[in-house]
C-alpha cells in the first residue's frame, strides 16, 4: 500500500492530491476555453505549493528529426500562448527557428496531473522581451550577456572570466537586453489535460484547434 506522508505543504496538498483524483476531469464540464482551463490548473499548482510549478519540459526537433528536451520556466501566458525566455543562439532556439514547432509538458506530482501543449512557435516582440529582461535580477541580466548558451567552452574559468568582464563593462549602469536573448511563445493547437484516476483509468481530455476557429474537446484513452 502507498505510504502517505504529509509533507510541509500540509493538509491542502494532501486534500488536493486525493480530491482531484476522485473528482476527475470531464469533457462535458471542463472550461470550453483551454487557456482558462490551464489557468485553473496553474492556480491549483500554486495553491498546492508545488515547487517549481512553472517548470516545464520543452521539446524541439532537429532538421534530421532528432528530438531533444530540457526544462525552461513559463514566464507569461494568456489567450495567445505560453512564453519562456532564452538565448536565441542556443540549441533549442536553432531547432525552433528551423522547424517552427515545439512541445511543452508539465508534471505536477502533488496533483497527479500532467499537461501537454503542442504548437507553432513565434518570438515575442522586442518590447515585451525588454520589459521582462528589465524585471530580472541584475545577476541574471549580466549572466545572459556572459553565457554563450549551448556552445562548447574550454572550462569554468572561461565563464567566470567572461562574467567578470561583463560586470566591469556595465559597471553600475543599466544592463540592456542582449540582442541574442528573448522570448518565444508557443501557440498551442493541441492541449491535453491528464488527471490520474484509480486503477489507471486516467482522464485524458484533449483540446484540438479547429481551423475555422474554436476548439474540439474530446476524451482519449489512458
Ligand atoms: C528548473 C530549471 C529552469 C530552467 N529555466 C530555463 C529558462 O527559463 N530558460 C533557459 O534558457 N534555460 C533554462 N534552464 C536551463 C535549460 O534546461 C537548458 O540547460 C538550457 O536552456 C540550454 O538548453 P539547449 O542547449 O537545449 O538550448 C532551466 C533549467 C532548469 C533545471
Amino acid at each position: 500500500m502507498e505510504e502517505i506522508k504529509v509533507n510541509k505543504r500540509g493538509f491542502f496538498w494532501l486534500f488536493n492530491k486525493y480530491w482531484f483524483t476522485i473528482k476527475g476531469l470531464n469533457e462535458k464540464t471542463v472550461n470550453p476555453d483551454p487557456f482558462l482551463q490551464f489557468d485553473q490548473w496553474f492556480k491549483d499548482a500554486i495553491k498546492t505549493g508545488i515547487p517549481f510549478h512553472e517548470a516545464m519540459t520543452l521539446s524541439t526537433i532537429s532538421p534530421e528529426g532528432r528530438p531533444s528536451s530540457r526544462v525552461v520556466l513559463l514566464k507569461e501566458f494568456d489567450g495567445n500562448g505560453f512564453v519562456f525566455y532564452t538565448n536565441y543562439d542556443s540549441r533549442k532556439s536553432k531547432e525552433i527557428d528551423q522547424s517552427g514547432f515545439a512541445a511543452l509538458s508539465f508534471f505536477w506530482a502533488d496533483l497527479n496531473r500532467q499537461l501537454r501543449i503542442e504548437g507553432m512557435v513565434e518570438r515575442v516582440l522586442e518590447d515585451q522581451a525588454d520589459r521582462y529582461h528589465q524585471s530580472r535580477p541584475r545577476g541574471s541580466q549580466l549572466g545572459a550577456w556572459a553565457s554563450p548558451q549551448s556552445q562548447e567552452i574550454p572550462d569554468r574559468e572561461y565563464l567566470e572570466k567572461k562574467a567578470n568582464e561583463i560586470k566591469l563593462k556595465f559597471n553600475n549602469n543599466k544592463v540592456p537586453r542582449p540582442p541574442n536573448w528573448g522570448g518565444y511563445r508557443v501557440i498551442p493547437d493541441r492541449i491535453e489535460f491528464w488527471q490520474a484516476r484509480a486503477d489507471r483509468l486516467h482522464d485524458r481530455i484533449v483540446y484540438s484547434k479547429i481551423k475555422e476557429g474554436g476548439w474540439k474537446i474530446f476524451r482519449i484513452a489512458p
